[in-house]
Order: C-alpha cells, then structure tokens, then sequence
C-alpha cells in the first residue's frame, strides 16, 4: 500500500492525502501547471516536502521528459543500468524487454538519435524492466502513434494483472478509464475529487479539469 498523508510541497501542493491499495490503479488529472508532475516527484522522494508518503515495496517514476530518464550511451547500457543481476541475466532481460518494447533493433543505438515515440519506449522500458512494486507514469503517451499507446496500454494491462500498483498521470482519461480503480483530479495544487473511478468519472467537470471526455466509460479502452 502507498499513502500520502498531508503532502505539501513549496506553494504548489497543499495537504495531499491519499491511499493507494496494493495492486490498484489510479489516476490522476487535472489541468497543465495543477501539480501533477512534482507530486509524483515528492512520492519518488526527489522533492523535500512535509506531510508523510509511505511505501511497503519499491516504487519507480517514468518521467514526463523522457531524456531525464535516459541515461546510457547506447540503449542497450540504458536498459542494463538499473539491473542487479549477473551479465548472463541482463542480456536475457534486456533482450526479452527490448522485444516487448519493439525496441531490439535499436539496441546499439545511442538514445540521442531516437525519436520521441522511440525515447518515450524506452523510457518506460528502462522502469519496467527492474520491476517494482509500484510504477508510476506522467503522461507516458505523449509522442506516441496508435501502435505505441496500443502498446503501453497492454503493458499496463499486463502489470495490473501481475499485481502491480500503478499510478500514472494522463490527460487522455479515456484511454485508461476503463484500467482505472481510483481517480484523483488536481486542481491549483489540492485535490478537488478523488475517490472510485465510477463515481469519480461520472461526478467530475472534465472540462473544469481542463480534459474533453467523450463516450461511455466501459468503451474507454483503447485497444
Ligand atoms: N521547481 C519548481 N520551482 C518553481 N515552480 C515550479 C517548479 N516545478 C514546477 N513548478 C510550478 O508548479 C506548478 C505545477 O507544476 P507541475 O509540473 O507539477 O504541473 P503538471 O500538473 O504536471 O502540468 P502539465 O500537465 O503541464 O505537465 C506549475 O505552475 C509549475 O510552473
Ligand atoms: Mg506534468
């Protein structure tokens, strides 16, 4: 379980409170500048803030700018950065994430040359491959073409059915609306709405939340 207690960072989060069960996933929107990004950062502990977060496993943060995340020379070093495990093992996982992330033709390349849809591949490649216990994600469809959020949203579908919490941050609601148990919507710093993503979806202003929901939320997948 992870939980947030009274999170306030500088004057741009106030009192954040929120639980997150083991194996659930949960949204959170809200409109450009609402906060979102620099809450996962004080949940990865890279912003000094007050007010309590609590993890019982490890916990890893897919970037908004996918170059912060990337790190390796080639993609082939990036993808091994983070692994603990002997030489023999890297490659097998490296090779094995490398096919699932459409990135194995790619991997002597140096991550500058990629282009974005690539980069945001492997940025969530580079998480995925140490898997932790809970993945968080800010706006990992940005840059991405059909087959790629396709793509993404098998992963996550994937990660949820292995029972891994996941927390991503997304202004394309639909698109994962129907993966979703927990909506929180940020507004000015502060949570305007959290709660069951039924309940959430069907109360929320979408506009007011600067996001244009069409459609019905059990065809709010997009696969
Ligand atoms: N290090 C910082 N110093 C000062 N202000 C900051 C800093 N980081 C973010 N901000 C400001 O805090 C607010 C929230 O930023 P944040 O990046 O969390 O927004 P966001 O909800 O992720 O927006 P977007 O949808 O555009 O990605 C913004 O007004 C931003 O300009
Ligand atoms: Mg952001």
């Amino acid at each position: 379980m992870l939980e947030v207690n009274g999170l306030c960072y500088k004057n741009i989060l106030h009192n954040i409170s929120f639980t997150v069960p083991d194996g659930s996933f949960t949204m959170i929107a809200g409109r450009n500048g609402s906060g979102k990004s620099c809450l996962l950062r004080c949940i990865k502990g890279l912003y000094p803030h007050s007010g309590h977060v609590t993890c019982s496993g490890s916990c890893a943060l897919v970037f908004q700018d996918a170059d912060t995340q990337i790190i390796g020379q080639t993609v082939e070093r990036d993808l091994s950065f983070g692994l603990k495990c002997s030489k023999e093992e890297v490659t097998v996982k490296v090779h094995a994430i490398a096919e699932e992330f459409g990135l194995d033709k790619l991997l002597e390349r140096r991550p500058s040359t990629l282009s974005g849809g690539e980069k945001r591949r492997l940025a969530i490649a580079d998480v995925a491959i140490t898997g932790p216990d809970v993945l968080m994600l800010d706006e990992p469809f940005a840059n991405l073409d059909y087959p790629g959020i396709k793509s993404v949203i098998e992963l996550l579908q994937n990660l949820k059915r292995k029972g891994t919490t996941v927390i991503m941050v997304s202004h394309e609601v639909e698109k994962v609306l129907a993966l979703s148990d927990q909506i929180i919507i940020l507004d000015q710093g502060a949570i305007k709405m959290q709660g069951d993503a039924d309940e959430v979806f069907s109360k929320a202003d979408w506009s007011d939340a600067g996001i244009r929901v069409t459609g019905k939320r059990e065809d709010m997948l997009w696969l």
